[in-house]
């Protein structure tokens, strides 16, 4: 990881002035760095890092960056990994352009490369995030979302990366193509479970996460705990509840009486138990690999997963 991070910051870097102060405060705030380590692991399971294994390590970050900048845009959130976000700082102008930028360092590096199987692999997770945004934006402002909607919704925006990144990393250790695609499958079950987790923390399931919680209601984004709290209330509670993200999706004293009722409803057990699902079946397909020092890795990079406390 300490190796990752030069080439990171160097894929980066800028003549810029501008490019380069923002490019620096991002740097200075780094996520977990979870996406690196599944694809460095993942080349492991097979044999040893690679140089390819550093460039998809590289544009998997980069790219999460870049979602990470517009994502903050499309939700209107100030806070990301504890500090302002670069939407709040720059506003969302240079944000939409800095976000472009690393999205473009990111597949040039891949082109520089010659990592056209890398290239294809990651484009193919970028597409899928940009659907299950779009899908999730639809659904906001129709209110209308089901189980299985959302599920597909986390599955394209969040979980498809993650499974680009175990594919890629399978990949960069000429795994074979069966293996890679079950690395995949692997990625796709951890990374669905990630996004549950991730939802949970909107609820408060967690503090001081780094970045603002009760947001997502105020966005109109309805996930798992509110799906299971609609389903299985009364109308009337139902109705309310609709009301509020509806009406008064930015009135606090309502979105807290909302968040309440989720919690009483039973909807962040059933969202956790559903969270652990994926997790049993992330490490049922880890566990169809031999056993070896990578894999013991990922399995406590899944356990971290849904443990994690930010
Ligand atoms: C946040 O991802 C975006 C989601 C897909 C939920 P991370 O929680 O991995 O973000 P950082 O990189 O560690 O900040
Ligand atoms: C995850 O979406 C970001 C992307 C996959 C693009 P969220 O909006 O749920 O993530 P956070 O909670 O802001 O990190
Ligand atoms: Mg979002
Ligand atoms: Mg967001």
């Amino acid at each position: 990881m300490r190796e990752f991070e030069m080439y990171f910051r160097e894929a980066m870097r800028s003549e810029n002035k501008l490019l380069d102060r923002v490019t620096h405060y991002i740097i200075r705030r780094k996520g977990k760095q979870m996406r690196p380590m599944f694809v460095f692991l993942c080349s492991r399971m097979f044999g040893q890092a690679t140089p390819s294994t550093y460039v998809a390590a590289s544009l998997i970050e980069l790219l999460h960056t870049a979602t990470l900048v517009h994502d903050d845009v499309v939700d209107d959130a100030q806070i990301r990994r504890g500090f302002f976000s670069v939407n709040a700082l720059w506003k969302n102008k240079i944000a939409v352009l800095i976000g472009d930028y690393l999205l473009a360092r990111g597949l040039l590096m891949s082109v520089d490369n010659n990592e056209f199987k890398l290239l294809h692999i990651v484009s193919t997770a970028v597409r899928e995030m940009s659907e299950g945004e779009l899908l999730q934006q639809e659904k906001s402002r129709l209110l209308n979302i089901s189980e299985s909607v959302y599920f597909e919704i986390i599955r394209q925006k969040t979980a498809s990366l993650i499974g680009a990144c175990c594919a890629a990393g399978a990949a960069a250790a000429n795994a074979g193509k069966e293996e890679m695609e079950r690395m995949r499958e692997f990625g796709i079950a951890v990374g669905t479970a990630f996004q549950i987790k991730d939802d949970l923390f909107d609820y408060g399931y967690g503090k001081d996460i780094g970045k603002a919680t009760g947001i997502d209601i105020q966005e109109k984004k309805m996930t798992l705990p509110l799906i299971y709290a609609l389903n299985n209330s009364d109308k009337s509670v139902r109705k309310r509840m609709i009301d509020t993200v509806k009406n008064h999706n930015t009135h606090s004293d309502r979105v807290k009486e909302l968040i309440k009722t989720v919690r009483d409803s039973g909807g962040i057990e059933y969202a956790a138990k559903k969270m652990e699902d994926f997790r049993e079946k992330a490490l049922e397909i880890l566990f169809t690999f031999p056993q070896n020092e990578a894999r013991n890795s990922l399995e406590g990079l899944v356990q971290f997963t849904i443990h994690r406390d930010k």
